[in-house]
């Protein structure tokens, strides 16, 4: 029985909402505090026994390569300053066992496009999508939620909320039948439809675990919703053959993607960071006066 080992972070989105910050670094390395999104995203992967992180990056994304590569220059800097703390802090960022492959989307053509990438270092196994946009806070890490599920069912499992029926046009929503607790059994997805034409209200939130023969069907598919190679499409076009199952996680979810999620990821994780939180909240407080 096939473990998920490897996890396949698409960054090499362009990051134009948050233009001008995203105009030479990637969005995927805005901080939350002091810790960029990606990392959340990585560490969220690790908590669920992944150990292969496949990157799958575009322009101006060498930062994301350096950010989880040895800093020599740093380290040494560090060390004559007697700064131990924070030299333990940047050398045991991600455990030792952990692999960081990188692959180079030459064209901007989609998240499904993004994901068939990725097929020459997955090969034949599960494998999971995280969307580093998505911050998700669990308690199991909603990855390792996710991975439980598969364990079980051997089957794909997509993260899912419920949203405002007027925001279904952001999201890939599915038509699905309850079958247990937190899990329905998928029949349709569709991406981005406009309230009057969704199937329900439940949204895919940026996590997914896959069989590997979604990458025959992202073959196959056509350009769908704003002529990009859609990840849903490919979900759609699986359902034909593999049961998929959506899994309502336990978990808050900040979409990062938006500047209003951001700043309220922001918000909570400030006010709970153990160096600032405690004279961060009496601010907050402070202005409420
Ligand atoms: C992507 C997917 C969409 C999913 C969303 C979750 O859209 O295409 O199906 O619901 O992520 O964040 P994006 O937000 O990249 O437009």
């Amino acid at each position: 029985m096939k473990k998920v080992r490897k996890a396949v972070f698409p960054v090499a989105g362009m990051g134009t909402r948050f233009l001008p910050a995203t105009k030479a670094s990637p969005k995927e390395m805005l901080p939350i505090v002091d810790k960029p999104l990606i990392q959340f995203a990585v560490e969220e992967a690790v908590a669920a026994g992944i150990t292969d992180m496949v990157f799958v990056t575009g322009r101006s994304k060498r930062s994301i390569e350096d950010h989880f590569d040895k800093a020599y220059e740093l380290e040494s800097e560090l060390e004559a300053r007697g700064k131990s703390e924070l030299l333990d802090f940047v050398r045991n960022m991600i455990p030792k066992n952990i692999n960081c492959i990188y692959i180079r989307q030459a064209e901007a053509l989609g998240l499904g496009h993004a994901v068939l990438c990725a097929k020459p270092v997955i090969g034949d196994e599960p494998f999971a999508v995280l969307l580093a946009d998505d911050l998700l806070d669990g308690e199991p890490a909603v990855m390792k939620q996710m991975t439980d599920t598969y364990d079980y069912y051997r089957c794909s499992v997509l993260g899912v909320q419920d949203v405002p029926r007027a925001d279904t046009r952001s999201y890939g929503i599915v038509d699905a039948r309850r079958v247990a607790d937190r899990l329905e059994q998928v029949n349709a997805i569709v991406e981005k439809p406009k309230p009057e034409d969704a199937p329900s209200t439940l949204a895919v939130v940026g996590r997914y675990i896959l069989t590997p023969r979604i990458f025959h069907h992202l073959e196959t598919v056509k350009p769908g919703a704003g002529g990009e190679i859609q990840l849903t499409d490919g979900i759609a076009s699986l359902l034909s053959e593999e049961q998929v199952l959506a899994y309502r996680y336990i978990g808050t979810r900040y979409d990062c993607g938006s500047k209003l999620g951001y700043l309220q990821a922001t918000v909570v994780f400030g006010q709970r960071h153990p160096e600032v939180g405690p004279e961060f909240d009496a601010y907050l407080k402070s202005l409420e006066k």
